[in-house]
């Protein structure tokens, strides 16, 4: 039986789209890459550069395209959009890359696309709650990074202060992908032993804690301020979601999923944990989280629901 042939389209070429091309053509991810932006000729050097990596990594095909190419997709990455510029937060962005992602979702959807969205373009949350709105797809194949950056950049700090792969550090932040965001250090743990036992064991304090939270929720306002963008995270987080979706790994990320009564939270797109595989996001994990967690929970989402009103809900 002939394999399926694993095919993504990439809306936005810049910083974040190109760096999420380059981790898909090192690691293998995908049959097909067709890049579509309105800077046109980006996409086509891109496009002739990005192959050029093929020999030495994946047979892939990688071109510059159209929305039309959307019509047998299984995935469509949406980073096109203004970032922030220093000072600005990802809220500040709501007006711009809401006008941006209608213009996108309305020649997608007329393509026939019938596939999986995943957005990455700020303010993510907003954004990715907009593409499910305009496309009419399924909630669980419209979601977005969510916290999958945040959720890194906390794994980061905790390995480095505890002498840990950040990969072994079972922790997450949750919530919105910006400011109202918080971490689960109540619940996580490394190598099953409680974060909490392991801050006490290195003489942290609760205030040293929420000092990593504080810096890691402000890490992208330190890389914007030092080279005015960030994307090699974010490009590998895409690339880690895509490899789940098209190796139906029922993986468990942090991501933007759609809350429907999870955390007693409904009709929101907020960063959680998620079970990720071939039909997008799979499962949502709720775990119970303690009072002072659950209140930042509720905020966080309360923000959200606040801008997606007065921004198209
Ligand atoms: P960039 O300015 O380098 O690239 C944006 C691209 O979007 C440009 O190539 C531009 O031509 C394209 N574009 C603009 N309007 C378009 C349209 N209507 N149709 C198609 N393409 C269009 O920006 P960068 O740094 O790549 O950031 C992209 C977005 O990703 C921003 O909103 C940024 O805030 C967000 N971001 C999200 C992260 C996350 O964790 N979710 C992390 C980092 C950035
Ligand atoms: C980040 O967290 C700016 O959302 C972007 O790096």
């Amino acid at each position: 039986m002939a394999q399926h042939h694993q095919k993504v389209v990439l809306v936005g070429d810049g910083a974040v789209g190109s760096s999420y091309a380059f981790a898909l053509a090192q690691q293998g991810i995908a049959e097909e890459l067709v890049i579509v932006d309105v800077a046109k000729e980006r996409t086509q050097g891109d496009a002739l550069d990005l192959e050029d990596a093929t020999p030495w990594t994946f047979n892939k095909q990688i071109r510059s395209g159209e929305y039309s190419d959307a019509a047998d997709a299984d995935l469509v990455v949406i980073t096109a959009g203004a970032p922030q510029k220093p000072g600005e937060t990802r809220l500040d962005l709501v007006d711009k890359n809401l006008k941006i992602m209608q213009s996108i979702i309305t020649p997608l959807m007329a393509s026939g696309f019938d596939g999986i969205i995943l957005v990455a373009a700020n303010p993510v949350d907003i954004l990715t709650m907009a593409a499910q709105r305009f496309s009419g797809l399924p909630k669980n194949r419209v979601f977005g990074s969510g916290t999958s950056l945040d959720t890194a950049r906390l794994r980061v700090a905790l390995g480095h202060k505890f002498g840990v792969a950040p990969a072994d550090v079972n922790a997450y932040i949750l919530g919105e992908h910006g400011d109202s965001e918080f971490a689960n250090f109540d619940e996580a743990t490394i190598g099953g032993r409680p974060i909490l036992d392991w801050a006490k064991e290195a003489g942290l304090s609760e205030q040293d804690l929420e000092d990593i939270l504080y810096k890691t929720a402000h890490k992208a306002y330190d890389i914007i301020n030092l080279k005015g963008a960030t994307f090699y995270g974010i490009g590998t987080a895409l690339a880690r979601i895509t490899r789940a979706i098209f190796r139906d790994e029922k993986a468990v990320l942090p991501v933007g999923a759609y809350m429907d009564g999870q955390y007693g939270l409904r009709d929101v797109y907020i960063g959680t944990p998620a079970v990720i595989g071939a039909n997008g996001v799979e499962m949502v994990i709720e775990t119970t989280l303690s009072a002072r967690e659950q209140a930042r929970f509720d905020k966080s989402a309360q923000t959200l629901q606040e801008v997606a009103n007065d921004g198209f809900a």
